[in-house]
């Protein structure tokens, strides 16, 4: 089988060009990207302009709309930040680390006659510039930078790209809750930027 060849991006910008040049293909290779954003090395002077910490809650910040195809959002984490189980709206998820770790919890899609524990699938800690990979039918997931010393920086990029989500009790399955992702957050142009609604939560 012909094996194609990964070009190394030496840099955030190539990176994103290289991206597009990917997804201009109607067919897209899930391990390829995985491996075009792993051969990325971070380095916190090119992307630190996107990383926006806050002080209650893990923030989502665009770096690249991707022509529609797809879009990257560097995700900052403080100490202890999370986010709750939630899906992926049958996009493609690929989440690159970029400083510090992040633990992810999978977790089986529940049953929707039943109500009962979320039933976990597995757990792993995600090292500086591994690539994690999921989708709807691998299952459901849980991300949380458990360091109460250390933040964490993650480069996600979703295709296609998505705004709803649906998100689940941590410990009890209660039904659907529809969840509005912003991911416009602190992004710089005013073309695209929107406010940021009190009280509604993002995934
Ligand atoms: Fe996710």
């Amino acid at each position: 089988m012909e094996q194609t060849e990964v070009v190394k991006p030496e840099t955030l910008d190539e990176l994103i060009k290289i991206l597009h040049k990917t997804f201009e293909s109607e067919c897209i290779n899930v391990e390829e990207v995985q491996d075009i954003m792993e051969s990325y090395e971070s380095q916190p002077h090119e992307w630190r302009k996107y990383a926006k910490f806050d002080q209650y809650r893990y923030t989502r910040n665009l770096v690249d709309e991707g022509n529609g195809k797809f879009n990257l959002m560097i995700l900052c984490w403080g100490e202890g930040h999370g986010s709750s189980i939630h899906d992926h709206t049958d996009s493609h998820c690929f989440m690159k680390l970029l400083q510090g770790q992040l633990k992810e919890t999978l977790f089986e899609w529940p049953d929707s006659k039943s109500h009962g524990d979320m039933v976990q699938k597995s757990q792993r800690i995600l090292q500086e510039n591994k690539v994690a990979y999921i989708n709807d039918s691998i299952g459901l997931h849980r991300v949380e930078n458990v360091s109460h010393t250390e933040c964490a920086v993650s480069l996600h990029l979703y295709s296609p790209p998505f705004e709803t989500c649906q998100t689940f009790d941590h410990t009890y399955y209660q039904g659907w809750t529809g969840t509005k992702i912003r991911p416009w957050l602190f992004y710089e142009s005013s073309a695209l930027s929107q406010p940021s609604p009190v009280g509604e939560s993002w995934e």
